[in-house]
């Protein structure tokens, strides 16, 4: 039940703006509430600038409950706190309510960087390197490991500037650490250094040094947790367990600590336990208001969609004036990005004009178009044929503007005024779309030399790779075509035009038709992408022929298909080897992306490497290509991760 869905969406919005108990919410805040509310153990210990030391740590042995010895903690010198563990000593910068932060073990001051082998501590009973740990690795030989999570995340020096590491690992990523190890795997990649932050989830800044979980043994556990509170497994401790206390309470959990406080506003403040309880009327009051408020609203909400839906809306046709769903808060709530009203658009594309039109195709058109502020973009304008596709279309829009790749267009916003034909706005960079190029249909256009395409097809292929390998669940484009790659200044990918909408994948009249006698009913992006290599390599040159294209390449008459813009018999031999390379995963992309044999993953592999090995022995050198590629790994440029991702 779609409407009941927004209803239930709309009132989550309504109780968010209430001041009520966020942690009735949202759990996430909940926890972060905890993080800074970590009450002191039984004694209310202090030791330097810790004012207290929370419960299960402690300094004097009967301020700790007998089975949690793991956790008694030595102050020296009363300025710093030291924690054991085994025959080492481990600083501790601060705590977390399911950690605690330490630092490098023998180190009286910072270093930006430590030795692969300086911790050893991987995990025992009570304590186990934390999944939050973000690290930071020095000049690796391989650096197929690197993330490019850096440089989103705030992850300061040892002065509190920016550390600038170049390559770093979020322990969180699981695919070379795993729960529980330590950090000698990371040896194996040649790494002369490394360090470590706490980043906390939900967080953008990292904390230097390394973040340990404590839990305590599931068996020693019974009883151990408080009225209102939950036994929760930890997430690195092997059969370690932890108190929480539930929603709408706050504390440590533990009968031998804090237990669980009651948590709730009053007078626009949080306060705890028996403040609570005092002179509660006006909240509950004002709880059961907004209850049958948000109880009137979900009716009306439901009464107007459903009337809405039942409307009869005409198809491709549509009235800008009436706005079908101006009226309805949950269809304006569906687009999280910016709205645009269809005027604006309509007046940006000087009313969708054929001049304008950059595509046109089964996934509708593309127009490009300038906003009143003079920014440059490209409105596609799809075709949905009932309500369920416009919601379908709605969230995919809030699926993609979550993810951000620097080979990605960025999605500006929406608008739903018009009917069923839901527009997109991306931004539309300054050199146009990379057909244009190909076919020589833009004013001025220049013609792309090999390079320019090589380096093309890998940035494509690249991204979509990503968004097909590192983003949950998978993104497919399901329309790739020249039209959709857009180039900015620097003949960088930004790829527009995603297929939003599943039930016109694949069915309508496209451009090209299978490759003959084989197969491909099931055509998918990586058959696709070997449709843009071929056009890459062909230009407008045979471009209606595919088959035939095939058939000269298979027979080893490449060179008659090659556009003649790349002057093919006049390029040295190893250049024309690579086109002859790229033709051929042409093939391959055709004969076994379909059935997935050939992943994105190898072809934008397979491409980078061509990029870099015609960059190391290419006499010509362009310098944008080598700025790209010098610095980084293979694997760093396949996984070139976003700048942000948000997967909701
Ligand atoms: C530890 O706590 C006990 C009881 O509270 C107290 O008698 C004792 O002096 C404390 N020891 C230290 C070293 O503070
Ligand atoms: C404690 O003080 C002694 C003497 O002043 C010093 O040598 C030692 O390094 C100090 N320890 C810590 C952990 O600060
Ligand atoms: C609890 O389990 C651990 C192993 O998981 C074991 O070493 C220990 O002896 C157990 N303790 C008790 C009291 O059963
Ligand atoms: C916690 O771990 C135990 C033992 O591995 C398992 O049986 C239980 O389902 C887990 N609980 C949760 C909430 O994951």
């Amino acid at each position: 039940m779609l409407p009941l869905f927004f209803a239930s969406l709309f009132l989550l919005r309504l109780l968010n703006q209430l001041p009520l108990s966020h942690s009735l919410i949202e759990p996430q805040h909940h926890h972060q509430e905890l993080q800074t509310l970590l009450l002191p153990n039984q004694c209310n210990e202090k030791c330097g600038r810790i004012d207290h030391i929370p419960f299960p740590f402690h300094l004097n042995t009967s301020c700790g409950s007998v089975p949690f010895s793991a956790f008694h903690l030595s102050c020296q010198n009363f300025t710093t706190l030291f924690l054991n563990i085994g025959s080492e000593s481990y600083r501790v910068l601060e705590f977390f309510s399911d950690g605690v932060l330490v630092d490098f073990p023998g180190l009286s001051s910072c270093r930006q960087y430590n030795d692969l082998h300086s911790f050893s501590f991987a995990k025992n009973d009570n304590f186990a390197v934390s999944v939050d740990n973000v690290i930071g690795l020095y000049d690796c030989e391989d650096s197929s490991l690197c993330k490019a999570e850096c440089e989103t995340i705030d992850l300061p020096g040892c002065d509190g500037s920016d550390g600038g590491t170049g390559c770093c690992y979020p322990l969180s990523d699981h695919s070379i650490w795993h729960v529980g190890e330590g950090f000698s795997g990371f040896s194996k990649f040649g790494c002369r250094g490394f360090s470590s932050w706490a980043v906390l989830r939900g967080s953008n800044s990292g904390k230097r040094g390394v973040k340990l979980e404590w839990a305590i043994p599931r068996n020693l556990s019974s009883g151990a947790c408080a009225g209102n509170a939950d036994i929760v497994n930890a997430t690195a401790v092997q059969a370690g367990v932890r108190c929480l206390c539930e929603d709408g309470f706050v504390g440590n959990g533990f009968a031998n600590g804090a237990g669980c406080l009651k948590s709730c506003i009053k007078d626009g403040q949080e306060v705890y336990g028996s403040d609570c309880y005092t002179k509660g009327h006006g909240e509950r009051k004002a709880i059961i208001i907004a209850g049958v408020l948000a109880t009137v609203f979900i009716i009306a909400s439901l009464i107007a969609i459903f009337y809405l839906l039942k409307r009869p809306v005409k198809q491709g046709k549509y009235d800008p004036d009436k706005g079908y769903f101006h009226s309805t808060v949950s269809f304006r709530k569906a687009c999280t990005t910016r709205l645009f009203a269809y005027h604006e658009l309509d007046q940006a594309t000087k009313g969708f004009e054929e001049a304008q039109k950059l595509v046109d195709s089964s996934n509708g058109t593309i127009y490009a178009g300038v906003l009143g502020d003079g920014l440059h973009v490209a409105v596609h304008k799809l075709q949905c044929d009932n309500e369920r596709d416009l919601l379908q279309v709605l969230s995919q829009i809030e699926v993609l503007s979550a993810v951000q790749h620097r080979n990605m267009a960025r999605l500006l916003g929406c608008c739903i005024d018009s009917g069923y034909n839901p527009l997109v706005l991306y931004e539309y960079p300054a050199n146009g779309t990379l057909e244009e190029h190909l076919h020589q249909r833009r004013e001025h256009s220049i013609s792309l030399d090999w390079y320019k395409r090589l380096h093309i097809a890998a940035e494509t292929a690249s991204v979509l790779a990503f968004l097909q390998y590192e983003i949950s669940p998978p993104i497919f484009h399901h329309h790739l075509k020249s039209g959709y790659i857009f180039l900015d200044q620097d003949f960088s990918v930004k790829i527009a035009g995603f297929g939003l909408l599943s039930s016109s994948l694949r069915n309508g009249a496209d451009l090209y038709n299978s490759y003959e006698g084989s197969c491909c009913l099931h055509k998918n992006d990586v058959y696709d992408m070997g449709m843009l290599l071929l056009e890459i390599i062909a230009g407008s040159n045979h471009l209606d022929m595919p088959t035939v294209a095939l058939q000269k390449m298979r027979s080893g008459k490449l060179e008659e298909i090659v556009d003649p813009l790349l002057y093919y018999h006049e390029q040295p031999p190893f250049r024309r080897e690579q086109i002859e390379i790229v033709a051929d995963l042409a093939t391959r992309c055709f004969l076994f992306g379909a059935d997935g044999k050939l992943g994105m993953i190898d072809v934008a592999r397979e491409l980078v490497h061509i990029t870099k090995e015609s960059i190391d022995g290419g006499s010509k050198r362009v310098p944008a290509l080598e700025e790209t590629f010098s610095n980084s790994s293979l694997l760093q440029m396949i996984s070139m991760s976003p700048d942000s991702i948000y997967v909701p």
